[in-house]
């Protein structure tokens, strides 16, 4: 079923309201909507952290997990969100670029150097910092999820920027995806994730780019045979929630709800890398998709002016900053 966002918004409302108290019992139930399958490693992860909220407040903080996008695409949760309607979203850094800039850093092509790198600027400072900006756009950011890094996947080899010329690539809705499929030369075409299996299976676009779990978790690799190792980004997914509900909360649960964010941004590093090989085994061997591994060069330097352009934009230079500064230990 589709739904027009009024007649969402209306039913979450409505359906879920209900069940959010803040005073007439003392337990407090919060809604999490995100996009991803039950078997996608986030989904594991969220359910290991409501379960220590759940022991960190002896009960009184529990949440509530809706998966597959069942209240509506990553940008509905977000609207949802800001108006309160729901509490918990778990969206992408790269979405939440046109809700809050500052999370456009992460979104530089090549501006991770690798995944302890990643990790340095997830951890630290500087992503704590991100988390925080967004509290007067109606959001407070909660933790990070790694979420791998993107490549690109079609019916044929990307081997080069050369070879997506003419292509339609399906990018998350991000001016910062646009402008990196538009500089490697792709012609770019935003999409919600739930869209895309069927745009790609009717030929709507040629393409798309995430992380190998996507091939296996969203049956992608049943309608895109080659999958070509550029790793062209690392965008984390970010878990947020609502002002209006964090406000609420008594100091005490809001420090077992960040604790226990945290503590699943770690459990879940592990098993990122245990899923994303069993996603590749299971993409290769079950879905008879190939891994073809590429130059990364070309592509690095195609996009190469988005890295000084950022670096310029007063929105996020010094988040990028913060980034660079970090990529040595
Ligand atoms: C990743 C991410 C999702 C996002 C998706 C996308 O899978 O975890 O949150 O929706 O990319 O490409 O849209």
């Amino acid at each position: 079923m589709r739904w027009n966002k009024t007649a969402l918004t209306t039913f979450v409302t409505c359906a879920l309201a209900a069940s959010t108290s803040f005073t007439a019992s003392a337990v407090t139930t919060l809604k999490l909507s995100h996009n991803q399958d039950r078997n996608h490693p986030v989904h594991k992860s969220m359910q290991y952290m409501a379960d220590e909220v759940k022991e960190l407040t002896d009960g009184e903080v529990r949440i509530r997990i809706y998966p597959n996008g069942q209240l509506g695409t990553q940008r509905e949760s977000m609207e949802l969100l800001q108006n309160g309607a729901l509490d918990i979203a778990k969206s992408n850094a790269s979405e939440m670029e046109a809700f809050e800039p500052a999370y456009g850093a992460f979104n530089i092509p090549y501006i991770f150097r690798d995944r302890d790198h990643y990790y340095r600027v997830m951890q630290g400072e500087v992503g704590e910092k991100i988390l925080e900006s967004s509290h007067d756009k109606g959001f407070v950011g909660l933790t990070y999820y790694d979420a791998g890094a993107r490549s690109f996947y079609a019916s044929k080899a990307i081997n080069s920027p050369a070879d997506l010329s003419g292509m339609k690539i399906r990018v998350q809705p991000s001016p910062t995806a646009v402008e990196m499929i538009k500089l490697m030369g792709g012609s770019p075409t935003p999409l919600s994730y739930g869209e895309l299996y069927t745009a790609m299976q009717q030929g709507v676009v040629d393409g798309a780019e995430n992380n190998p779990t996507a091939l296996t978790t969203a049956r992608h690799g049943e309608v895109a045979k080659v999958f070509s190792q550029d790793e062209h980004t690392m965008i984390p997914d970010v878990l947020v929630i609502s002002s209006k509900v964090w406000d609420k909360l008594p100091q005490d649960q809001q420090e077992a709800l960040k604790k226990a964010a945290k503590d699943s941004m770690m459990y879940h590093k592990d098993l990122w890398t245990k899923m994303t090989n069993e996603a590749i085994e299971k993409a290769k061997d079950g879905m008879g998709v190939k891994f073809v591994t590429v130059e990364k060069q070309p592509f690095v330097d195609a996009v190469k002016p988005m890295h000084d352009a950022a670096l310029n934009n007063p929105a996020i230079a010094d988040y990028v900053r913060g980034i660079d500064a970090l990529a040595v230990q």
